[in-house]
Parts: C-alpha cells; sequence; structure tokens
C-alpha cells in the first residue's frame, strides 16, 4: 500500500522575471513501512521534491496524495496541521534551538500538539534514551557532539510517531563514525515500522535502504529496486 504518491508533480521557482523548473514530472511512491532513498547530483531537486513531498512548500501543479488523501488542494493551514501531526523531519544542520536543553528540543514539538508537561517529557527521555542519550537529557545542543544532536533531532522528529520521518542529508555534517550512529538508529527506526524517506548523497548509506530513487535534472531516473 502506498502511503505517500505523486502525479506529474511540477515545481518552478519564480524570482521576479526569472523562472527555475526544478521538478519537471514526477511519478513517485513510498510504501508504508518503506526505508527509501532519494539520489543524484546537486541541484537536481532533491531537496525540492522533499519539501513539496513534506508539504512545507507548494507545488507548482500536479497531485500529492498522503494516506489516501490528496493534499495538493488543502489549505496552509490544513497542511501546517498534517505536517505537526502526521509528518517529521531532520535536517543537515540538525536545526535544534540552542537555548533548550536535548529534553526540552523534543518536549517543544509535542507540547505545540497538545500534550502535557509531564506526558511531553517522559515520551522525549523515552526517545533520547532509545537514540543512546540517556545520559545527555539536560544538556544544550553545545554540550553535546554533532551526532548526539542529530539524533535529538532524530528523535524530536520521531516522538509523535509520524507516518513519514523525511530527512534531508542527515549524515552530511558528520564524520563517518557519528553517521553510522544515526545511519544505525535510521534502520532501527525502519526495523520498527517507521517509512522513511531519506535525501543522501553516499552511496554507502542508501544501500541500507531498500530502493534507491536517482533523481537528474528535476526527473527520476530509473527505480533500482534492490530485493
Ligand atoms: N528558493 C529557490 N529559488 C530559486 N531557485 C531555487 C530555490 N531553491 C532551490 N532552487 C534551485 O533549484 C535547483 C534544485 O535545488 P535543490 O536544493 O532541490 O537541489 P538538491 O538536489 O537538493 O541539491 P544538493 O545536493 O546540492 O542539496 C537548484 O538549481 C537550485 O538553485
Ligand atoms: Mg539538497
Amino acid at each position: 500500500m502506498n502511503i505517500l504518491s505523486t502525479e506529474n508533480l511540477f515545481k518552478d521557482y519564480i524570482n521576479g522575471p526569472v523562472v527555475s523548473k526544478v521538478l519537471k514530472g514526477i511519478d513517485f511512491n513510498v510504501k508504508k513501512g518503506e526505508f527509501l532513498a532519494v539520489m543524484g547530483p546537486s541541484g537536481s531537486g532533491k531537496s525540492t521534491l522533499l519539501y513539496q513531498l513534506g508539504l512545507i512548500d507548494n507545488a507548482t501543479s500536479g497531485k500529492i496524495i498522503l494516506d489516501g488523501q490528496s493534499v495538493s488542494d488543502l489549505t496552509d493551514e490544513e497542511k501546517q496541521n498534517i505536517r505537526l501531526n502526521s509528518l517529521g523531519f531532520v535536517f543537515q544542520d540538525y536545526a535544534l534551538i540552542p537555548e533548550l536543553t536535548a529534553s526540552e528540543n523534543v518536549m517543544i514539538a509535542l507540547m505545540m500538539k497538545g500534550y502535557s508537561k509531564q506526558k511531553a517529557y517522559d515520551i522525549s527521555a523515552h526517545y533520547l534514551e532509545m537514540m543512546g542519550l540517556k545520559d545527555r537529557l539536560r544538556n544544550l545542543p553545545s554540550q553535546l557532539s554533532g551526532g548526539e544532536q542529530q539524533r535529538v533531532s532524530v528523535a524530536r522528529a520521531v516522538a509523535h510517531k509520524p507516518k513519514i520521518l523525511f530527512a534531508d542529508e542527515p549524515t552530511a555534517s558528520l564524520d563517518s563514525t557519528m553517521s553510522e550512529q544515526v545511519m544505525s538508529v535510521f534502520k532501527e527506526l525502519h526495523k520498527n515500522g517507521q517509512t522513511i524517506v531519506m535525501v543522501t548523497h553516499e552511496p554507502e548509506y542508501g544501500k541500507l535502504t531498500q530502493r534507491i530513487v536517482y533523481l537528474r535534472d528535476g526527473k527520476i531516473e530509473n527505480h533500482n529496486h534492490k530485493f
């Protein structure tokens, strides 16, 4: 069953008189529980595709169907609700709030969804422990290594059990040891049933997924079914 699919998706960026055609008719499917990698040259449109799929940005034309619902024609507020409640995001630069501890960074996302402070704390502690950060709950981001910060951001992204976890080059700022820690967290999440769409430049991390979709110049180049 597809949890996410697109039909003939186009994205143009318009800056004054300049129109950049970035996505050029993308038909793309993600199955429930799938761990999928998006790869391709710099500038091919990987982040742009992720932003459309994650309802962070509005496509120029085409359709996005999330868990059986067409989401293309929803209002910005409706999209925001879906983003908050059903999707999770991990970015290259962790995007943690520097003034908040590891656990507070996870809690704040949960409290925005209406969880009580105590409940949010308990969930944050559970997920941070799962990420191997049991002893780091009270650390500020500046008191954590890059790999630890990224695992906090993964905990924040999955603590509300999103239908899909999107990650845009989650290991690009990390050395190989830290990258492997983060990738083993992704593998564990996938084993527990999490659907994951991950953009990566690293062929060795692409190989950890079930399927790699290659983008080139805004189009899907081929599907590489490994199994
Ligand atoms: N807001 C924007 N306005 C105009 N052009 C943009 C904007 N964002 C991205 N682009 C252009 O769209 C194209 C695709 O960018 P995108 O960031 O999706 O590529 P990418 O595949 O993620 O590359 P990288 O591997 O370097 O992250 C690039 O040519 C980029 O310059
Ligand atoms: Mg990118």
